[in-house]
C-alpha cells in the first residue's frame, strides 16, 4: 500500500475511512495529535514526538491505554503495511464518542486515528528564495486558557490567524502574545538571526515546544552562536538579518517577506543550521536504523 488510515487498529483506504458524528475531536475538538514523517524507514524524532503526545494527553486527563514504547511499536507496526520510504504520519487520539455532552465521562474509550500517505515536500524555491509571512495581531491562546503546548484537535485559533494571512497570500501567518510580541505560527516556531546571535520566542510564551526548535537550538550553540531565548515584536522581526520558521515537516525554511516587507533570504546563517540539521537527520537515522527495536 501507498497511503493508509488506521482507526482503532482497523486499516483503511483514505476514501474508506470514517469517524462518528458523536466523536468529541469532531464535536469539540477534545483531542490531542503528533505529526512526524519518516526519512527512509525511520521515524525522525518519533520518542521525543510520543513523549509530547503523552504529555498532551495527560494535560487533558486522557487515558491513552498503551505505553509509549507500544504506541512506538504500533505505529511501526502498521508503516510495515506501507512500501514507501518517505512518508507523513499524523496520529490523532479523540477522547471517543458517545452522547453530545461536557462530560468526558460520557465516553469509554478513546479513538486512535494515524494517517501515513506519501510525504509532500515543501517546493525547492521556498527554501532557496524564502516565503513570504504575515504577523497578525491575532493573540495566541493563553497557557491559562488553552495551553499551545498541549498539541490538541483544537486548532481554531490557528485556522483564524491563517485566514488573516491568506488575505495577503501569507504562506504561514504568526500570532502574538498580549504584549504584541510574536509568539509562534499556525504549524511552526519563528527564530531571527542578528549578527551572531539567534533569537527565538522562550519556551515560558504561549508556544508549543517545537522538537525541531530544540534541535534547531542545539544545532546554533555548536556552531558557536549566540542563543537568545526572548520576546520580540514585528518591528525587531523587521529590522532582523534573517528570519526563518521551524517545524517537522518544512525543517529550516527561510522567510523573505514580512507583511510584505523584504526580509534578506536565506542568509549565511539559515544555510549553516539547514546543512546541519540535514547531518543531524541523517546521524538520528542511522543510529536508530541499528539500534530501534521496533523496526
Ligand atoms: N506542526 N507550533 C505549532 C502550533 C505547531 O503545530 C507545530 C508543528 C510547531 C512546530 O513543532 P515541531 O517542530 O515539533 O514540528 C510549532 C505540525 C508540523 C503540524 O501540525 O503539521
Amino acid at each position: 500500500m501507498k497511503e493508509l488510515v488506521s482507526i482503532n487498529d482497523q486499516i483503511y483506504s483514505i476514501k474508506e475511512a470514517k469517524i462518528s458524528v458523536f466523536d468529541r475531536g469532531f464535536l469539540f475538538g477534545d483531542a490531542v495529535y503528533e505529526v512526524t514523517r519518516s526519512y527512509g524507514r525511520i521515524f525522525f524524532q518519533i520518542e521525543d514526538h510520543i513523549d509530547r503526545l503523552f504529555n498532551s494527553a495527560d494535560n487533558i486527563n486522557m487515558n491513552l491505554g498503551r505505553t509509549k514504547e507500544q504506541m512506538i511499536a504500533h505505529i511501526y507496526e502498521i508503516y510495515k503495511k506501507i512500501d514507501i520510504d518517505n512518508i507523513y504520519m499524523r496520529i490523532q487520539i479523540s477522547r471517543g464518542d458517545g452522547p453530545i455532552g461536557m462530560s468526558p465521562k460520557l465516553v469509554k474509550t478513546p479513538n486512535e486515528v494515524i494517517y501515513m500517505y506519501p510525504f509532500q515536500p515543501s517546493p525547492g524555491e521556498y527554501y532557496s528564495q524564502g516565503v513570504s509571512i504575515c504577523v497578525t495581531e491575532r493573540r495566541r491562546n493563553a497557557k491559562r486558557a488553552l495551553d499551545p503546548n498541549i498539541k490538541s484537535g483544537n486548532y481554531l485559533n490557528n485556522v483564524l490567524a491563517f485566514i488573516e494571512g491568506e488575505k495577503i497570500n501569507a504562506y504561514e501567518t504568526f500570532m502574538v502574545n498580549a504584549q504584541g510580541h510574536v509568539t509562534e505560527g499556525t504549524t511552526s516556531n519563528i527564530f531571527m538571526v542578528k549578527g551572531k546571535t539567534i533569537i527565538t520566542p522562550p519556551e515560558e510564551y504561549d508556544i508549543l515546544k517545537g522538537i525541531t526548535r530544540k534541535i534547531v537550538i542545539g544545532i546554533a550553540q555548536n556552531e558557536k552562536f549566540k542563543i537568545e531565548e526572548k520576546g520580540f515584536g514585528l518591528e525587531e522581526l523587521l529590522d532582523a538579518d534573517e528570519v526563518f520558521l521551524t517545524s517537522s515537516t518544512r525543517e529550516i525554511m527561510p522567510i523573505r517577506l514580512i507583511n510584505q516587507n523584504k526580509v534578506s533570504a536565506p542568509g549565511a546563517a539559515t544555510r549553516i543550521l539547514h546543512s546541519k540539521y540535514k547531518e543531524f537527520i541523517n546521524d538520528y537515522c542511522k543510529r536508530a536504523a541499528s539500534t530501534h527495536p521496533w523496526k
